[in-house]
């Protein structure tokens, strides 16, 4: 089993690279915030929860999205493990996946943390547009789709989200980081953290992910 959990602030590249990554290493991308936009579209109970928080910017309490993350880990296809994208975003939810994963005789193998300065992150989060189908993500200044307004690989159209616009993305990145650095101290102390520069082309940085992920193992010097 490969347990990649990716890292980085809102906007630092976690959906645009677990796209790549997913493909490379044949394991599912799961990504809570994909989860929860999902259900957001069915109008289930989690959605109409997960929607008061994820408008806002603030993180959606632990209980609901630790069941359902851990919901979508004992799905067959996750059987040979999974790229997680957006979680654990505390360190109440990183102690729930050790436990969950130990339970299956495994762990976080890596976790890559893509690095990107401030400005970068709200220029990148402010001209993102994302596909209605299924969240193919663009971006009209760094990433734009061939057709403008149009999904590459769906053709569904494309939409800004909610949280995208300027007073969610400032509250975002007030009010998630620190929970973030939690994280991030929580497998350094694991030997799993790798930090990947997230300044460059979006090629560049997945094959330095890459390069992470193959590295020493995790424990070694
Ligand atoms: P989530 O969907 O996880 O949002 P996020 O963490 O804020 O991250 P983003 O999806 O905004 O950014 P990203 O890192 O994926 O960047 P992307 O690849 O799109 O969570 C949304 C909400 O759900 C949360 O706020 C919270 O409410 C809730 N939630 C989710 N998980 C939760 C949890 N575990 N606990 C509690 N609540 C939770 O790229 C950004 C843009 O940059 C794109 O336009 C892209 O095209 C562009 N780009 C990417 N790479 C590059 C590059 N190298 N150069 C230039 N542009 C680039
Ligand atoms: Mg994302």
């Amino acid at each position: 089993m490969t347990v990649v959990v990716l890292l980085g602030a809102p906007g630092a590249g976690k959906g645009t690279q677990a796209e790549i990554l997913t493909k490379r290493l044949g394991v599912p991308h799961v990504s809570t915030g994909d989860l929860f936009r999902a259900a957001v579209r069915d109008g289930s109970p989690i959605g109409l929860e997960a929607r008061r928080y994820m408008e806002r910017g603030h993180l959606v309490p632990d209980d609901i999205t630790i069941r359902m993350l851990l919901a979508r880990l004992h799905a067959d296809d996750a059987d040979s493990g999974a790229i997680l994208d957006g979680f654990p975003r505390n360190a109440a939810q990183a102690a729930a996946l050790d436990s969950a994963l130990a339970e299956r005789g495994s762990r976080v193998d890596r976790a890559p943390y893509i690095e990107v300065p401030r400005d970068e992150l709200v220029l990148r989060l402010s001209g993102r547009w994302i596909c209605a189908a299924a969240g193919h993500v663009y971006n009209e200044h760094t990433n734009p789709p061939m057709q403008p307004g149009r999904c590459d690989v769906d053709g569904s159209e494309l939409i800004q989200r909610v949280d995208d616009e300027a007073d969610a993305i400032r509250t975002r990145l007030a009010v998630q980081l620190d929970a973030l650095a939690e994280v991030v101290e929580h497998y350094r102390r694991t030997g799993a953290l790798r930090t990947v520069k997230g300044v460059g082309t979006i090629d560049a940085v997945a094959e330095d992910l890459l390069a992470a992920l193959t590295d020493d193992p995790v424990g070694a010097a």
